[in-house]
């Protein structure tokens, strides 16, 4: 296997884009990535579009996004793994990479959330059918099944409403400072606390929202990596999971059992030892704030029933011991989905190079970086491990 880099990363404005089409927004976030990298489309050898859809007006997600961004006719195809898309696409086009297939292959990411013309948590369950069939017999929403994991994880471990909410204000603030998140807006405890509840414990501000944007990032070889530029960062593990459909089946509703097997996956392949140590910096899926707080224990760097007090003591701010979603995270940055895994390199790698500066630039000091992205209620979960370091050739 070829080592892999990323050499250019790329974030179109997440909200509500009412005044781009699909194409459109994908090239905002792939003219970016191809600026940073100084790669043009006739050096790329395939790529591949993320795009879950669903309520998109656009069936052929690869094809629009190919032609607009100038890569027709090179190979590709469409990715979906729910809200994991992204990292889906990722681990596509970094296997072509590895095995020799291409020598620089683009993962595109791109979800126009808005087009739903049904409440997004009805549309996202409802249209899947039989997958989720909880929603078919017992009318359980999107927030519905993460407000179970809220509810197992208050009563087992003593955690609070208010704990919860200190994820949600940490993500607002950083997003304050992201000029490309949705919500610029910082909010406090008391907000979040006293903002309606979707399905109790979770409330309004502990959601993520409604959101369109795209995310793209090219990978390369080690040669072409050379070529074009002086500071790629490595990808050193991708660790992988699934989880049954029917949430009955699930060990218990304390943790994502996908999520801790793709954990240890990336550990073994990237050969992190301890993973309380390894990190400067890390994205963790937060589509709700019970989610931040599992991942922090799915990942193992603390232990069962330790994440709450995390962020309760302010542990993944900046100069904490682990700084989590320092882009605002999917609750404040935005969560168009396709887009969402690849926003999360796109994030790390301009972390490792130090290029975000700022209150948002955490302090590099290890030069490793980790992205956590879930599907669904960890029906799929990619962990992804990246490096200044490439590691052995
Ligand atoms: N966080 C903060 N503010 C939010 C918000 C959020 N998640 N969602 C909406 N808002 C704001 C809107 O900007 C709007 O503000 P305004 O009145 O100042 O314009 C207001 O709250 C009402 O917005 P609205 O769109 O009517 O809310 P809604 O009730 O239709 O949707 C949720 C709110 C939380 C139900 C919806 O965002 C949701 O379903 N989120 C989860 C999405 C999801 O499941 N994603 C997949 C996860 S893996």
């Amino acid at each position: 296997m070829n080592n892999v880099a990323m050499i250019g990363v790329g974030i179109s404005r997440f909200g509500r884009r009412t005044d781009a089409r699909m194409d459109e927004l994908a090239w905002e976030a792939f003219k970016e990535a191809l600026e940073d990298s100084g790669v043009t489309q006739k050096d790329i050898d395939q790529f591949v579009v993320s795009n879950l859809g669903g309520w998109s007006s656009e069936l052929l997600p690869a094809v629009v996004v190919g032609e607009y961004c100038g890569l027709a006719p090179k190979p590709t195809m469409r990715i979906e793994a729910a809200c994991a898309s992204g990292s889906a696409a990722a681990y596509h086009a970094y296997l072509a990479v590895a095995s020799g297939q291409a020598d620089i292959a683009a993962a595109i990411g791109v979800e126009k959330m808005s087009e739903s013309t049904l409440p997004t948590t009805v549309e996202l369950i409802g249209r899947a059918g039989n997958f989720f069939w909880e929603f078919e017999n017992f009318g359980l929403t999107f927030p519905g099944y993460y407000a179970l994991y809220a509810t197992a994880y208050m009563d087992k471990y003593g955690a609070k409403e208010e704990d919860l909410a200190e994820v949600a204000v940490k993500n607002h603030y950083y997003g304050s400072l992201n000029p490309k998140a949705h919500f610029r807006k910082r909010i406090d405890v008391s907000d979040v606390l006293r903002s309606r509840y979707v399905a109790w414990p979770l409330k309004l501000l502990d959601s993520s929202p409604v959101t369109d944007g795209a995310a793209a990032v090219i990978f390369a070889n080690s040669d072409k990596a050379k070529q074009f530029v002086d500071d790629p960062v490595w990808i050193r593990g991708i660790g992988m999971g699934s989880g049954t459909s029917n949430l009955s089946k699930r060990d218990d509703f304390l943790h994502l059992e996908a999520a801790v097997r793709a954990a240890r996956r990336a550990y073994a392949q990237a050969g992190v030892l301890d993973p309380r140590r390894t990190f400067d910096v890390a994205e963790v899926h937060d589509c709700f704030t019970i989610a931040e707080i599992l991942a922090y224990e799915d990942l193992e760097v603390v232990g069962r029933g330790e994440g709450f007090k995390l962020a309760k003591e302010h542990q993944v701010y900046k100069g904490g011991m682990l700084p989590t979603n320092l882009s605002g995270g999917l609750k404040a940055k935005g969560h168009p989905i396709g887009a969402t895994g690849l926003a999360m390199l796109a994030e790390l790698k301009r972390q490792l190079r130090q290029e975000v500066g700022g209150e948002r630039q955490a302090d590099i000091k290890k030069g490793w970086a980790l992205a956590h992205n879930i599907g669904g209620t960890g029906h799929y979960a990619y962990v992804t491990i990246v490096s200044l370091d490439k590691g052995a050739e």
